[in-house]
């Protein structure tokens, strides 16, 4: 073990950071929008599941191998596969993974940030035209708005993992949970937010078909920050008394909770203002959803409670987004960090000087691809689409690689590292040997999770790259 590497200070730190971590943009709204087209409660049953026998082992197996090894994710797969083995091209993976959905998901922060400022300025009512997201994401405040994130997130990965890591998920997630209840609660006093309800709650199982059944498996995935490297970073800093296995209950209970909240705040609020609204009006992406569905919605709400009770509501929920998608980048800029810090000998100031360098390059090369700089808005053409700079990144990393390296992961832990597994499992655990827990993850990850996770990625391959439809 190295001496002295920083640790969570208490088991509530772990699970907050990782909390903090999987609660993101995708919990808040792509959770409630996917949720509503997917047949409402019956998406929520398929999610629920996922959760159990997909995620949950995966996450074990992660936290494992950083707690095991001590290390980041590169020095954790060479440490237990040896130096020559190709086991290292997926700790390789696992932090240039992280690196790239790090750069595509500043962008969507920093348009967040803007927002929330915008909105406290006085400025809803400019937000909720239609033409007005084209103009902010091409205006230069954004490159001002960067400027402040990238100082935001530095100072907190700068302080370490008990003061900036686990100080920041201490303040932010108590209040997201609090901002988002307070939500929750105004919005289902408003007229009709029952049908909203109603379109959310009630099983419709004739919605669900493979694309649904896909889009809930990676929903739950991308949600548990599974694949990055996260936690096998983040497990690297929980203590050896503690049960693994009883910390990604909880942190996937907590994710999964502030998901469907969320979809308690948004689908009421749309109903209540549009009660008409129609599932197949909602917007498929959560960038459409959040820039420029929901800013009309708040907008809205001048009617019952004047323009400063709007702009209150919306500026609330800009800044409950903002919290959760700062504390999932801190989770994600911590991988590459550490692997600096681990596998080049860096100290951490100057492994984050050199990620805010590169990290800053590419992130301003996604932020003109909206139309800034002709050549990377038009930036390669593949399955018969152009794509810009930021398609590429969200295609190749977030679509493609995440998966396969949930895949690596899985293999890895069940057919080459199993001992090891096991008896790290059981460290801070004296039921888990013969536990139900125990044998249901021994299953799953030997069998159900390599099949699917290989079926999702080739099948995101021939979709996105060659155009081929195998589902959906
Ligand atoms: N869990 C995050 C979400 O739901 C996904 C994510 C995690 C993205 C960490 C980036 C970093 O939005």
């Amino acid at each position: 073990m190295t001496e002295g590497r920083e640790q969570f200070s208490s088991r509530l730190g772990f699970i907050l950071a990782a909390t903090g971590s999987a609660v993101g943009i995708g919990n808040l709204v792509g959770f409630p929008v996917a949720a509503t087209k997917g047949g409402g409660g019956a998406f929520l049953l398929l999610y629920a599941m996922f959760v159990v026998f997909i995620c949950i082992p995966v996450m074990m197996a992660e936290l494992s191998l950083g707690r095991r090894t001590q290390k980041d994710p590169i020095g954790a797969y060479l440490k237990e596969a040896g130096a020559g083995s190709p086991w290292r091209i997926a700790g390789l993976l696992s932090v240039i993974t992280p690196f790239m959905i790090a750069v595509f998901y500043m962008v969507i922060t920093v348009w967040i940030f803007g927002y929330f400022i915008e909105i406290v300025s006085g400025n809803l009512d400019t937000l909720a035209k239609p033409e007005t997201f084209n103009v902010f994401i091409n205006s230069n405040k954004v490159f001002v708005y960067l400027v402040i994130v990238a100082v935001f997130l530095n100072v907190i990965l700068l302080s370490g993992v008990k003061n900036g890591i686990e100080r920041a998920a201490k303040i932010m997630m108590p209040a997201l949970f609090l901002l988002l209840l307070g939500l929750v609660i105004f919005v289902l006093t408003l007229d009709n937010a029952i049908l909203g309800l109603r379109y959310y709650l009630i099983p419709d199982f004739s919605k669900v078909d493979a694309v649904v059944v896909n889009s809930a498996l990676s929903q739950a995935f991308f949600s548990l920050s599974l694949g990055m490297g996260i936690l096998i970073t983040y497990g690297s800093y929980v203590d050896r008394g503690e049960s693994l296995a009883a910390n990604a209950k909880l942190v996937a209970m907590a994710d999964s909770a502030v998901a469907f909240f969320a979809g308690l705040m948004i689908l009421p609020a749309i109903f209540a203002l549009n009660p008409k609204a129609n599932t197949e009006d909602l917007t498929d992406s959560s960038v459409g959803m959040m820039f420029s569905y929901l800013p009309k919605i708040f907008m809205a709400l001048e009617s019952s409670v004047g323009y400063v009770g709007a702009s209150v509501v919306a500026a609330i929920f800009f800044l409950l987004v903002f919290f959760a998608a700062i504390t999932s980048l801190v989770s994600i800029t911590e991988v590459p960090t550490s692997s600096f810090i681990d596998t080049l000998g860096l100290s951490r100031k100057k492994a984050l000087i050199w990620l805010v360098s590169v990290m800053g390059l590419l992130t301003v090369a996604c932020i003109v691809s909206f139309g800034m700089v002709d050549g990377l808005t038009a930036f390669v053409e593949y399955g018969n689409m152009k794509k810009s700079f930021f398609d590429v990144v969200v295609d190749i990393f977030y679509d493609t690689i995440l998966p396969l390296n949930g895949l690596l992961i899985c293999l890895f832990a069940r057919y080459r590292w199993k001992n090891s597994l096991d008896d790290e499992l059981g460290r801070g655990d004296n039921g888990y040997e013969g536990s139900f827990t125990k044998r249901y993850v021994d299953i799953s990850l030997a069998t159900l999770i390599p099949i699917i996770l290989l079926l999702v990625f080739i099948n995101t391959v021939a979709q996105k790259y060659f155009a081929f439809t195998i589902i959906g």
